[in-house]
């Protein structure tokens, strides 16, 4: 318990790395393997992650992150993607994995994978990208409790412009889109906001106890 409120005290977001300090490969692989680890609804993990480690690639990206420079100092910038379509192929792929993996009989996963298949082909587009988009959130959620853990520093970005990334990754191509931005790394000795308090609600002011 200790440990942990003290590491979450000692993540904040970051504003200036140090652009000469790399992550060593074993935290990066930490931060794939909690991506993958991540939950989500029913199990489909709309989401994929680009771990991008190009400095040339990161410069391009400042500008459509308006101008935050955290893009291009970081060691590693993780971007969240979500898939743009959840069709029958994607979802029929989700319960191959669950029998390759399971080996559970068709005759459990069938009434499942139906209803799935029939729920989603009658979404609207807004309505899975709503969906898919919350995911990636939950995904974000666990890699900043990780990289806390794990004393790699972070900073969670929404000010960013998805199509603007969308186009520079080529995403449409892979049938993803962009939806947040997660540069690691390590922070720079001289980060002012290394040095500022945390400024929370009071906890009776967070939280509501019903016993
Ligand atoms: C979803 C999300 C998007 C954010 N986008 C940005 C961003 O684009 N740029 C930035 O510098 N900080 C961004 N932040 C950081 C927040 O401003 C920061 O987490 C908040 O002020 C609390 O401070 P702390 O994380 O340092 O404790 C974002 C945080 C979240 C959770």
């Amino acid at each position: 318990m200790a440990n942990t409120i003290k590491n979450l005290e000692w993540r904040y977001a970051v504003k200036k790395f140090d652009a000469d300090r790399l992550l060593p490969d074993e935290k990066i692989g930490c931060l794939k393997k909690a991506f993958n680890l991540t939950a989500t609804s029913y199990g489909l993990q709309p989401i994929t992650l680009l771990v991008i480690q190009n400095k040339e690639i990161q410069a391009r990206l400042v500008p459509h992150s308006y101008q935050q420079k955290q893009v291009a100092q970081a060691s590693h910038l993780l971007v969240i993607c979500t898939q743009i379509a959840i069709d029958e192929k994607y979802i029929q792929k989700y319960f191959e994995q669950v029998k390759r993996v399971r080996g559970t009989a068709d005759e459990i996963l069938d009434p499942f994978k139906k209803a799935l298949i029939s729920d989603f082909s009658v979404k609207k587009l807004e309505e899975v990208q709503i969906w898919t988009k919350n995911q990636a959130y939950l995904a974000l959620g666990n890699l900043l409790a990780v990289c806390a853990m794990e004393k790699i520093d972070s900073c969670p970005m929404e000010g960013f412009i998805p199509s603007a990334y969308d186009e520079v990754l080529n995403l449409a191509d892979m049938g993803l889109t962009s939806a947040l931005v997660l540069p690691v790394g390590y922070r720079a000795g001289d980060d002012m906001f290394s040095e500022l308090k945390k400024v929370r609600k009071n906890l009776e002011d967070s939280i509501i106890e019903f016993n």
